[in-house]
């Protein structure tokens, strides 16, 4: 019977992925820092479909706690076959601010932890086969702040783990959703309204999309059609207009990036292309 282990499996995109799953009597390794929502989640998948479910309670910004997931995912007695790299947040503050906490725990949650738990996978499972499936966003391609950022660097990484491990038997597969509808905007302390009804993807959607592309061997998932549409104009649009995009996005959302902007260069005084 296989295992997958999912980071950010008891809420939103990682709780879908985790009940698809048991669905299929995958069992499972769910690991967030929410210990109380651990255990029913645990008891919850276990009750419905009989697999079994192992908890690691780790925070994943922190280098020692996602060393302890890297170190479950090498262990050999207990082989994974699948790891989904999902948790995450929002990051709000401005690239200017002089508080660069919420970037750091970005940068560790989101790319640090899928690096180190990406090449702990990779070890393991190169030779006897797996996959592994990361969470960016289509934010990817606008210039939305620290969010987007790390978010790039999640998919550049991922596509570069894919080559890497090409011909080992291990897929990788990096997931660009649009919004979705989980509490990731609530925790964000963004505006959900300001987000058009017809945009919204359900969590059940990104999972089950995820999980066929990854058994085709893709290496990028869109989730849903009108998404896919969407990132092909992301993708070969001029980036001029995707700033100014990223630029009408960040203001609706109702955050400081790229509030203040001076309206004239300070050494060239023309107005140049910004
Ligand atoms: N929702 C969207 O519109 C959207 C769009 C594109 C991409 N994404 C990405 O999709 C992924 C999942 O987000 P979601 O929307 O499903 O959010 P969510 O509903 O807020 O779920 C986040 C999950 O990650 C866990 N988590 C958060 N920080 C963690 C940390 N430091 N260490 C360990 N676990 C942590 C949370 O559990 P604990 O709080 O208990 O740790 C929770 O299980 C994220 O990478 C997000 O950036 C979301």
């Amino acid at each position: 019977m296989a295992t997958a282990l999912v980071t950010g499996g008891t809420s939103g995109i990682g709780a879908a992925f985790a009940r698809q799953l048991a669905a299929r009597g995958t069992d499972l390794v769910l690991v967030a820092r929410d210990q109380k929502r651990l255990d029913a989640m645990a008891a919850e998948l276990h009750s419905h479909s009989g697999i079994n479910v192992e908890t690691i309670a780790a925070d994943l910004a922190d280098a020692s706690d996602a060393a302890r997931v890297a170190a479950r995912l090498e262990d050999p007695a207990h082989p994974i076959d699948l790891l989904i790299n999902n948790a995450g947040s929002g990051v709000r503050e401005g690239l200017t601010s002089t508080d660069l906490s919420h970037h750091e725990h970005a940068f560790n949650v989101m790319s640090r932890a899928v690096f180190v738990l990406g090449a702990a996978a990779g070890r393991s499972m190169r030779g006897r086969g797996g996959a592994i499936i990361n969470i960016s966003s289509l934010q990817t391609y606008l210039a939305t702040g620290s969010y987007a950022a790390v978010k790039a660097w999640v998919t550049a990484y991922s596509e570069s783990l894919a080559v890497e491990l090409r011909g080992t038997g291990v897929t990788v597969t990096v997931v660009l959703p649009g919004w979705v509808r989980t509490e990731w905007h609530e925790r964000a302390g963004g505006r959900r309204s300001s987000i058009p009804a017809f945009l919204w993807t359900e969590p059940d959607a990104v999972a089950r999309i995820a999980l066929r592309d990854s058994e085709r061997g893709k290496v990028i998932s869109i989730p849903t059609v009108r998404y896919r549409v969407l990132g092909w104009f992301a993708r070969h649009l001029p980036r001029r207009a995707i700033r100014r995009i990223s630029a009408s996005i960040t203001s609706s959302r109702g955050d400081g990036i790229g509030a203040a902007r001076s309206s004239e260069h300070p050494i060239v005084k023309a107005d140049g292309e910004r």
